[in-house]
């Protein structure tokens, strides 16, 4: 296996505010031969989150910074092409908690698991609707927020792959669901496509405005808020919630590459007795197969609908992943590595 070059995308520098291109560096390098416990991986497809941002910054969080020098970390998955492991074979498609990189020498971990292909609608889907994003959105609303036949649910980031998911399950609960989202193709996709009953915005507007605009597609206020994005957005939901709303903090992607935004407004918290509260996936890593099952029924019922962008090839890695903060990305983005 020595003899293999293996071609990684490496964090050169840790990123003041937007990512520079400077900031990493694409890599060649001879594959380390595999040791006792270790398995080759070669990476097909890896999944481009906003959480990467967060990994690149040396401050506290749920999994320790990036490393200067290694490879960004990234869901990835693949296929086993040497084991030393008895659970994995050669030939098996596995997925797990890697790097942006062709191949991938590991002791397989708690996040490493065989994928069954057969069982999802696409190889892909298991980075998508099938992996984290559609798991965040399916405990995010059958878990947590629960919204019942009547209410209104406003999401941020709704074009994205977590918020387009979310609309929908809510949809599928009864609730009246409101996105908002980045420019007027967006909007009218939330509609057209994922079959929101409104659609606002946020470009280009204050909170102020963007407020006036949330106001008048939920006149009956807002009894739950799935947030992805904070800043301007969070600030103008928290003006139009009900009395014993829940916002439930998913992401918020606004603040990634710059100073903290907001909440500005939550003393509508207390006049409304409202509940505010973090969300990370992990809290169900219990019940991952239980999520996958359910989401996978629902698509092949044609229940629930989900986009994927994928950028060909390791090189574009830079362009792909800043598509997430220009908002350029049209579904769950992915690289494909192989
Ligand atoms: N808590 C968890 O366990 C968990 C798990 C997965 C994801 N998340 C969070 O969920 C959110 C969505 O993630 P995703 O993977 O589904 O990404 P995504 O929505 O597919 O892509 C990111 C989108 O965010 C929007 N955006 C970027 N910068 C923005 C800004 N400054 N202001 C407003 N909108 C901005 C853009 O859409 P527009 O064109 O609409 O601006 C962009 O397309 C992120 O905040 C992520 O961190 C949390």
């Amino acid at each position: 296996m020595s003899a293999i070059m293996n071609r990684r995308f490496i964090l050169a520098a840790r990123p003041d505010g937007l990512p520079q291109e400077s900031d990493f560096r694409l890599e060649d390098s001879p594959l380390p031969v595999p040791g006792p416990g270790q398995i080759v991986i070669r990476n097909h497809y890896a999944s481009l989150d906003p959480a990467i941002r967060g990994w690149l910054d040396d401050t506290p969080s749920y999994l320790p910074p990036v490393a200067l020098g290694d490879a960004v970390r990234a869901s990835t998955i693949g296929t086993v092409e040497a084991s030393h492991v008895d659970r994995f074979a050669p030939g098996d498609w596995v997925m797990g908690l890697n790097r942006i990189e062709q191949y991938s020498v590991v002791t397989p971990d708690d996040f490493m698991h065989p994928i069954d292909v057969m069982l999802a609608p696409s190889v892909t889907s298991y980075l998508s609707a099938m992996g984290a994003v559609g798991l965040t959105a399916w405990f995010g609303v059958s878990e947590i927020m629960k919204p019942r036949a009547g209410q209104t649910l406003l999401v941020s980031g709704a074009a994205g792959a977590v918020g387009s998911m979310v609309g929908q399950l809510a949809k599928l609960q009864g609730a009246r669901v409101v996105g908002i989202a980045g420019g007027a193709a967006k909007c009218a996709r939330l509609i057209d496509h994922y079959g929101f009953d409104a659609a606002i915005d946020y470009r280009g507007k204050d909170v102020a405005a963007l407020a006036a605009d949330i106001g008048a597609a939920c006149p009956q206020g807002i009894d739950h808020v799935y947030e992805n994005v904070g800043g301007t957005c969070l600030d103008a939901a928290l003006l139009h919630i009900n009395t014993q709303a829940q916002i439930i903090l998913c992401g918020l992607i606004a603040e990634y590459n710059g100073d903290p935004q907001g909440a500005r407004n939550i003393w509508q918290l207390i006049v409304k007795t409202a509940t505010m509260r973090g969300y990370l996936l992990t809290e169900f890593v219990d019940r991952f197969p239980e999520g996958s099952r359910a989401i996978a029924a629902l698509i092949a019922q044609g229940k629930l609908l989900f986009d994927e962008h994928i950028e060909d090839g390791i090189d574009r890695a830079y362009p792909a992943f800043m598509r997430l903060f220009d908002g350029s990305n049209d579904g769950k983005m992915i690289l494909k590595l192989a």
